[in-house]
């Protein structure tokens, strides 16, 4: 029995390879997708994932969410992920429909028709979950268990200095959803950088998707050589050298099979108010707060057996 998925992304390179990777599972459905602004608009990002989506024969309907955060002004990563979203790749016009619900409605007609089956996967910014949960505050209740990349707790940030990216676009979204997912039957997973960071494509992974790209008649095999190329430009001249961060998929594959990491358990909230600090994910390591835990934080990443099983994965799902 395939697991069922609602996947809510702000896609975006690693948002991309994340949901090819679930495309070449036959253990995974993607149930539902969820266009959520962030590394480029909403509206890019529904481009992309209507295109993403048809090229791969994932028939889900595709939605789209908020076109801005809760509060925040709105901000995109053009630099990291390229104007389209999708680097150098130029994808295709869609021929499929979107779906004409907003994102926040997918979320909960999805969770309402199949209680207590559906996997919710967020690999952007929070905003339409934080949406849905207004429209159904049972969300909690109704989901299987929410998996999250985002977050850096007590490491150093990727977007402001003790920011993550997706917690940074819309930290009220985050932090309302942390709240309500407290209560959850089984506390959401985290992928916060300290493990994402981890998985790190060298340039042998990047030789392997254009050997791939190269050899495979599938579309989205170029696409995704020409968008991590992009990858790999924009973290060399961000000192990173000629290698990159790919956080989404880690998530993705930890959500499925509960492999690659374990986890432990955390009190977790997102800092609102600092000067500084606005949009930190914070964790109390020593109970502090007095508060239970808010989270399954991901911990012990194996990330030579993921990105052996993510390419492996991907080799055999395009090739
Ligand atoms: O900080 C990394 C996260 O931000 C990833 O999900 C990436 O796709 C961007 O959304
Ligand atoms: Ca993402």
């Amino acid at each position: 029995m395939a697991l069922p998925l609602l996947v809510d992304c702000d896609t975006g390179i690693d948002d991309a390879i994340a949901l090819t990777y679930l495309a070449c599972r036959d253990d995974a459905e993607v149930a539902g997708i969820v266009s959520t602004g962030g590394n480029v608009p909403a509206a890019t990002v529904h481009r992309n994932n209507l295109a993403l989506s048809e090229l791969l024969g994932v028939d889900a309907p595709v939605a789209l969410g908020a076109d801005r955060p809760l509060v925040e002004p709105p901000m995109f990563a053009e630099d990291t992920h390229g104007a389209g979203g999708l680097g150098h790749a130029v994808l295709p016009e869609a021929t499929r429909a979107e779906d004409p619900r907003s994102g926040a409605q997918l979320w909960v007609d999805l969770a309402r028709e199949r209680p207590g089956e559906l996997v919710g996967l967020v690999l952007g910014p929070h905003t339409n979950l934080a949406l849905a949960l207004e429209i159904e505050p049972e969300l909690p209740r109704l989901l299987r268990r929410l998996h999250v990349m985002g977050g850096a707790i007590n490491h150093r940030g990727n977007t402001g200095a003790t920011s993550e990216w997706n917690i940074a676009v819309d930290p009220e979204a985050a932090q309302r959803v942390l709240a309500a997912f407290a209560s959850a039957p089984q506390l959401p997973v985290l992928g916060a950088l300290q493990a994402t960071e981890q998985i790190v494509f060298t340039g042998a992974e990047l030789e392997r998707l254009e050997a791939l790209a190269a050899r495979s008649a599938h579309p989205v095999a170029r696409i995704l050589a020409e968008a991590v190329r992009f990858y790999f430009e924009f973290h060399q001249a961000d000192g990173f050298g000629w290698t990159a961060h790919v956080h989404d998929p880690l998530v993705t594959a930890h959500a499925l099979t509960g492999e690659f990491a374990s986890t432990r358990p955390l009190p977790v909230d997102v800092e609102l108010a600092g000067t500084l600090t606005r949009g930190q994910t914070v964790g109390d390591e020593l109970g502090r707060w007095g508060r239970g835990p808010t989270v399954e934080l991901l911990d012990e990443v194996r990330p030579a057996e993921f990105v052996e099983h993510l390419l492996g994965t991907l080799e055999a799902g395009l090739g």
